[in-house]
């Protein structure tokens, strides 16, 4: 039964049979049309690698064709639909390739691309977005539901909230389990934002935190943030968050010369510890490659060195000022107290946090945090939308 054809992934296509199929000589292509007009021009040999059982392993869904040995253009012998509206190709030597026209629809509405199933981001200040958007967590573990709408505000706004969640300490841990694997740094897998006696960082003292991204120093940065409240009784400690996206808006706008310094001049971003020596080198405001999400480099205390010509130095700090001044600006920096049971995420390449001094003496503070990497946060928003879209 041709509506049974599998397709090398893990979720079911609505079957879009095709109205034709052609092979031009003149491209090497095969062009495949729907009823609606929608078209998609795909290769032979891509056709040969998408093909169930000699093209992919139907176990793994993953390729086993060794491109030397893949049909060409030149291989071709015939292109038709079959009776359902299959892709059929008949190879020169006899063999066959059929392909599921709803997968190839899929790839036709571009919803192949890593930004499909994902929501929009969507840019925010104070004025639109006093605080996190926040999600029931008492049963999080039990709801996938809580799960997708947390996880897709996260996406989206770069920042959400649980609220009502369990205070057991370890609570953030099983929480990941359903998420993605952790990603430890010098600071452990899960580490406890509270007073410490021999504090390894500011963060560990009840001083003011200016708005940052936590480590800069690695190539890079921990994609997202978890901050899970299990006591706060101190006075002040509010938490402050400032949306990078508009951020960049604000600099390109009415700051043009500092947002290109941001943006083109290096420093060493290094942190100097007894045991610990990891260094990058890139601007505050990095925008990496073509396919990269943009990338904040902003924590002072670990910014080391100038990594630039020397003349360029007074105007890259003048240039940090005033991102400093735009990221404390109340038109785009949100202040929230932490309750017991709030786990706040945030995307931590995107939006800086800051937090308000407090007195140490004055009460209990104590925050769990942990870091995931961006590829499983998204991957498992991608699985969980997947679901129910
Ligand atoms: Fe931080």
């Amino acid at each position: 039964m041709t509506r049974h054809l599998p397709t090398p992934d893990s979720y079911d296509y609505e079957w879009v049979a095709l109205s034709d199929a052609r092979f031009a000589p003149d491209t090497g292509l095969i062009r495949l049309s729907w009823p609606d007009t929608t078209m998609l021009d795909v290769h032979p040999t891509w056709v040969a690698e998408n093909t169930p059982v000699t093209g992919y392993d139907t176990v793994v869904n993953e390729g086993i064709l060794d491109v030397r040995e893949a049909p060409t253009p030149s291989d071709v012998a015939a292109v038709t639909i079959d009776d359902e509206g299959a892709l059929a190709v008949t190879w020169s030597d006899g063999g066959s390739s059929k392909l599921h026209p709803g997968w190839l629809r899929h790839i036709a509405e571009n919803k192949h691309l890593p930004d499909s199933f994902l929501p929009d981001r969507v840019k925010w200040t104070p004025a639109d977005l006093a605080e996190p958007i926040s999600v029931d967590g008492s049963d999080v573990l039990g709801d996938s539901g809580a799960l997708e709408e947390w996880l897709s505000a996260l996406v989206g706004y770069g920042l959400a909230r649980l609220v009502d969640a369990p205070t057991d300490p370890d609570f953030l841990l099983d929480l990941m389990k359903h998420v993605g694997p952790i990603r430890g740094s010098n600071f452990g897998d899960l580490f406890s934002v509270r007073i410490h006696e021999s504090p390894d960082s500011l963060a560990y003292t009840g001083l003011n935190l200016g708005q940052h991204t936590d480590l800069p120093t690695r190539e890079i940065p921990p994609g997202f943030q978890f901050l899970h409240c299990i006591e706060n009784t101190v006075e002040g400690g509010w938490s402050r968050m400032t949306d990078g996206l508009a951020l960049i808006d604000e600099l390109q706008t009415n700051h043009a010369d500092h947002y290109e310094a941001l943006t083109t001049l290096d420093w060493v971003w290094f942190n100097r510890q007894h045991n610990d020596d990891h260094r990058w080198v890139g601007p505050v405001i990095d925008h990496g490659g073509p396919h990269s999400p943009v990338t904040f480099r902003a924590f002072y205390p670990v910014r080391s060195f100038p990594a630039m010509d020397s003349r360029d130095v007074s105007r890259a700090y003048a240039a940090l000022c005033c991102l400093n001044d735009v990221a404390h600006d109340e038109r785009f920096q949100m202040r929230f107290a932490f309750r017991p049971g709030d786990i706040v995420g945030f995307d931590n390449r995107r939006v800086f946090h800051g937090r308000d001094g407090f007195d140490p003496g004055g009460g209990g503070r104590h925050l769990r945090g942990c870091y995931l990497d961006s590829d499983d946060i998204l991957s498992r928003t991608r699985v969980l939308r997947r679901r129910t879209q």
